[in-house]
């Protein structure tokens, strides 16, 4: 006690900043503590608990517990000394901070960072496959579970466990990295460990390359099951990961700009590729999946800022994980995506309306007073050029961010007014929603600086707005150019993700 004691004097002490704090789970609850006061700070999305986050990794169903871990900075809100943060949850919607689980070892490969990697079940032992950064290597390490709440990890001593990147084809070698290599999807099919590491090739695009291994340590390289065009799919391929639906396979990868996936069939080592878009058309980045126990595929992605670098260091804290979504195949053989139903768990207080008729001429402004919140509602664009729904508004409009989606059949997010801060980002996003464009199925989720819009359960669009205003918190609707309709309309308060209190 006397040592906790004097941790949490420490952490809670106005001269320690945040990055400076010990990183035991009574600290994170300090640091959360302080930050909860900042608007701009989502309440129901993970967020680190002070200091950088980025990738999810490493998702696990364990013990009846499931594990969220993510590319973790605890010394301060950039990106630089990536260890593994932790946090778990019994319910997928409510989340506990545990402690560091992962950190770079002085004289190993991992040495200048643990960086992203996955968890699979390896006959009773919960085994993970990392990146190991070290100079300007990147190369695949293993580590196995010290105990049962995954809170502490055997490195294995031989790690890396992949030495030699491939020359077929050749990796790509930069100023910074010898060899553009990382990123770990590991599956078991016909008994044998497969898995995808994700890659950029000499003189031409991205790759997904696949290796084979009996006990995940030796590898046997096979060859890419994909490799894309550069100009159209970007260098380099992080965090490829492959999702089997039964009749058909979905692999998508983070091209440094967007996650692209690509739906079609997998068979013998080759991926054919039927369809492709984007997974998200906003601020989303290399997601990661999870199997729940009743088969269904729950993926997270990363939701970086929107705002410059010195307002991160102002704010104590970058990046949040975004919300569960449920991936499946639609009827067409398109991707289906919808917010994950645990969700509903957080709702609370609700208002609700059967039928709102909207014409040129007026706004609607809802008895709505909320950071935090679920909107849920069905528009029909009568002979209205567009609908506008505007959320975190202030009650002058002076700052608001606009939702529209306009009969061209797109749905677009403008930030230009949705902050009066210079160092908010303002440009304005877009996705196209054909062909389900009429009547026009919206979920909406408002929380803090992050704003979610999944449309008819197969577009998604998640962006970061940094309104200034205390009052940023009304939201209103309106149709341009005729008339619209609005039906069965919700919003729901939506309650946290995080216990005040530290846990006992
Ligand atoms: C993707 C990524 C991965 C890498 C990790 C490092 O955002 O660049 O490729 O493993 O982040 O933090």
């Amino acid at each position: 006690t006397l040592v906790s004691n004097a941790l949490s004097a420490l952490a809670g002490s106005e001269t320690v900043p945040l990055s400076g704090r010990p990183k035991s789970v009574e600290a994170f609850a300090e640091m959360r503590a302080e930050l909860a006061d900042d608007p701009h700070r989502p309440t129901y999305h993970v967020t680190p608990p002070a200091n950088w986050l980025n990738d999810p990794n490493g998702l696990i169903h364990w013990n009846g517990r499931y594990h969220l871990f993510y590319q973790y900075n605890p010394t301060g809100p950039f990106h630089n000394t990536i260890h593994w943060g932790h946090a778990v949850s019994d319910d997928l919607v409510h989340w506990e901070d545990e402690p560091v689980a992962l950190s770079p070892s002085p004289d190993g490969p991992d040495r200048d960072g643990c960086w992203s990697g996955c968890a699979v079940d390896d006959d009773g032992t919960a085994t993970i496959l990392y990146t190991g950064g070290r100079d300007k290597k990147q190369l695949p390490c293993i580590a196995t579970a010290a105990d049962e709440g995954l809170t502490a990890w055997r490195k294995d001593p031989d790690n890396p466990v992949i030495e030699e990147m491939p020359t077929q084809p050749e990796v790509l070698r930069t100023e910074h990295w010898d060899g553009e290599f990382r990123d770990h999807c590991v599956w078991r099919e016909d008994g044998v460990w497969h898995q995808l590491i994700g890659a950029g090739m000499e003189g031409g695009g991205g790759a997904a390359l696949l290796y084979v291994s009996e006990d995940l340590r030796d590898w046997e390289y096979r060859g890419p099951i994909l490799t894309g065009d550069r100009d159209t799919a970007g260098t380099v391929w992080e965090c490829p990961e492959l999702l089997d639906f039964g009749e058909r396979q979905l692999l998508h990868v983070s091209n440094y700009e967007d996650v692209v996936y690509f739906l079609g069939t997998y068979e013998d080592g080759e991926f054919d590729v039927e369809r492709r878009d984007k997974l998200d058309h906003g601020d989303f980045y290399a997601p990661q999946s999870m199997w729940t126990d009743d088969g269904r595929i729950l993926t997270w992605g990363w939701i970086p800022e929107a705002r410059d670098v010195s307002a991160q260091w102002d704010a104590g804290w970058s990046g949040a994980m975004s919300l569960p979504r449920e991936l499946a195949l639609a009827d067409d053989g398109g991707l289906c995506q919808r917010p994950a139903p645990e969700l509903k768990a957080l709702r609370g207080a609700n208002v609700c309306h059967d039928e709102i008729r909207l014409d040129g001429s007026d706004r609607r402004t809802l008895d709505v007073d909320s950071r935090a919140f679920e909107l849920r509602a069905t528009v029909r664009l009568e002979d209205a050029e567009r609908v506008e729904l505007s959320v975190l508004e202030t009650p002058d409009r002076d700052e608001y961010t606009p939702i529209r989606y306009s009969h061209t059949s797109e749905i677009s997010v403008d930030r230009a007014r949705a902050s009066h801060d210079p160092q908010a980002t303002s440009a304005t996003q877009r996705m196209r929603v054909t062909p389900y464009d009429s009547p026009l199925s919206l979920r909406v989720f408002v929380d803090g600086s992050v704003v979610s819009v999944f449309a008819n359960e197969r577009h998604c669009l998640t962006t970061r707005v940094y309104p200034t205003s205390e009052d940023a918190t009304g939201v209103s609707l309106s149709a341009e150019s005729g008339r619209a309709t609005v039906a069965s309309l919700d919003v729901w308060e939506m309650g946290g993700a995080w216990s005040a209190e530290p846990r006992e």
